[in-house]
Formats: structure tokens, C-alpha cells, sequence
């Protein structure tokens, strides 16, 4: 049996953010090395634009409500969760025990979309800068330039935990079909997200 984890809306947002950020990331890379800086520049700073427009169409064609509840419910930490976030490293060496109960995101979900949406502010804001003094716009910053790159450095760290664990990691890469077809298998999520309670949206947003 399957049960509905994301709605079309946040799948659309995930995916505009996924695309867009491997983009930055893949030509930030070959800016960092000097490989196509002409043809490479222009898609780099592009990216931002694709990222904006695309959640803005999500937002105003899509489900709000799903979308504004599930960002909530990312930003949230609570007791069980700062908990949680005590006992993964101690599991992570086999003392853990019982994990705190677990809701639709784990702790470790709802610190990496927190830490990279801070991040994307960040390197969105240093980037613009960048961009402006590439056109002569404002004086040479070092500062703004170590702080974009401290923060893509920071991105490329959680995305690449993220998809180690969307991909690779035994234990966690079942979640993979849920954020292709929106919908998990009832004992995937029962085992993984037992304070989940999917019939019951904690916001009254149904999932169809
Ligand atoms: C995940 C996001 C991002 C990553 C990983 C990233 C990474 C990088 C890297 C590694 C460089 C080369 C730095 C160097 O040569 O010392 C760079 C340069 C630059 N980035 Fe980003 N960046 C990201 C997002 C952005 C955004 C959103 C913008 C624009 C709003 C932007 C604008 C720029 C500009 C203008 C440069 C300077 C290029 C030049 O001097 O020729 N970046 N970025
Ligand atoms: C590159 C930028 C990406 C960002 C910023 C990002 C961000 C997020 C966020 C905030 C969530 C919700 C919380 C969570 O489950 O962690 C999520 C879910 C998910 N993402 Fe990504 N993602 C990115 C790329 C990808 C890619 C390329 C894949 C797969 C190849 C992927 C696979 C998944 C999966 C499987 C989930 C659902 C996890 C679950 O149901 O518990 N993500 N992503």
C-alpha cells in the first residue's frame, strides 16, 4: 500500500530547486578552475533567475497551503527533534537506543533544508554583489568573495549528505521514488517516520 508524502506542488519546487542548484553548483565549479569562463558565466548567475521564476510559477499556480506547511514543518525544531539531533551521532556508533519519535521530516531533514536555504541567501546575496563588480558596477570586495565562497562551499557539503542519503545509503535511498512519484510505500514510512500520521495532515491540507 502507498501513501501520499508530497503533493505535485512540492515536487515541482523541489525539482526547480534541485535543477537550478546542481547548475550553480556544477559551474561555480568550472569558474573555480577557469574552464569556459565566458560560455559558463552567463548560466552561473542565470541559475538564480531560473531558481526565482520557477518557485514564483510553483507559488502561483500550485497548492500555497501544502507548500507554506510543508516549509513550516522544515523550520521547525522541537523538543523531539533537538533530541533527535543528540542521539543520531551516538547511533550513528551503535549506542543510540530508541531514537525520539520522528514525524514527517527527521531533525536531520529539517537542519539541512534550514542550513541551505540560509546558505542560498548567502551566496544569492554575495553572487549579486560578484555580479556587479564584474560590470563595474561597485569596488573589488575580498570580504563579499571569501563569504561567496565559504557559503557555495557549504552548499556543495550538505547537497552532497543529501545525496548520499537520496541516492547511495541503503537505509535511506527507498525515499528516492517518493520524490519522483510524490508517493512512499505505508511501511517504508511507517518505519522510517512513525510520529507521521499521512491521513492526518497536521495542517488539514489533504494530499491527494
Ligand atoms: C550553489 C550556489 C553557488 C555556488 C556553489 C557558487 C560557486 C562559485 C564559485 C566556486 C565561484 C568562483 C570563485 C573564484 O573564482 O574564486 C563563483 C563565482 C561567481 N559567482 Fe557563484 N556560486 C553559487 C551561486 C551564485 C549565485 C546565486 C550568483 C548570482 C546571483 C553567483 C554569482 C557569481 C559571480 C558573479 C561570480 C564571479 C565570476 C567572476 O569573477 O568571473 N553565484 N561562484
Ligand atoms: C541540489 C539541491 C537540492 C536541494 C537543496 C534539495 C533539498 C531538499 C529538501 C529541503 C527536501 C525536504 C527535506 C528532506 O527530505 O531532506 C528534499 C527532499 C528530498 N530530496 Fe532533495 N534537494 C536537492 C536535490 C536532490 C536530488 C538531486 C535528489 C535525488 C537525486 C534529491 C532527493 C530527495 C529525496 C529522495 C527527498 C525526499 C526525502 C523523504 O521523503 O524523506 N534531492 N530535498
Amino acid at each position: 500500500m502507498f501513501v501520499r508524502r508530497f503533493t505535485r506542488s512540492e515536487l515541482a519546487a523541489h525539482w526547480v530547486v534541485a535543477v537550478s542548484v546542481l547548475a550553480m553548483i556544477a559551474t561555480g565549479l568550472a569558474l573555480g578552475v577557469n574552464i569556459a569562463h565566458d560560455a559558463v558565466f552567463p548560466v552561473h548567475v542565470g541559475s538564480v533567475v531560473v531558481l526565482a521564476a520557477g518557485l514564483l510559477t510553483v507559488a502561483l499556480a500550485g497548492n500555497r497551503r501544502a507548500l507554506r506547511a510543508t516549509a513550516r514543518e522544515l523550520r521547525s525544531l522541537d523538543g523531539d527533534d533537538r533530541r533527535w539531533l543528540a542521539w543520531a551521532p551516538r547511533a550513528a556508533l551503535r549506542r543510540g537506543g530508541d531514537p525520539p519519535p520522528i514525524g514527517r521530516f527527521n531533525a536531520g531533514q529539517k537542519a539541512n533544508a534550514i542550513l541551505v536555504s540560509l546558505f542560498l541567501l548567502t551566496v544569492t546575496g554575495s553572487g549579486l554583489y560578484l555580479w556587479a563588480k564584474v560590470h563595474g558596477l561597485v569596488a573589488n570586495s575580498n570580504l563579499v568573495g571569501a563569504a561567496h565562497n565559504l557559503s557555495a562551499i557549504a552548499i556543495i557539503a550538505l547537497v552532497s549528505g543529501h545525496l548520499y542519503m537520496a541516492v547511495l545509503n541503503p537505509g535511506t535511498r527507498r525515499a528516492l521514488g517518493g520524490i519522483v512519484t510524490g508517493r512512499v510505500d505505508a511501511r517504508w514510512a511507517a518505519e522510517h517516520h512513525p510520529a507521521w500520521r499521512p491521513d492526518e495532515p497536521p495542517d488539514g491540507v489533504s494530499r491527494p
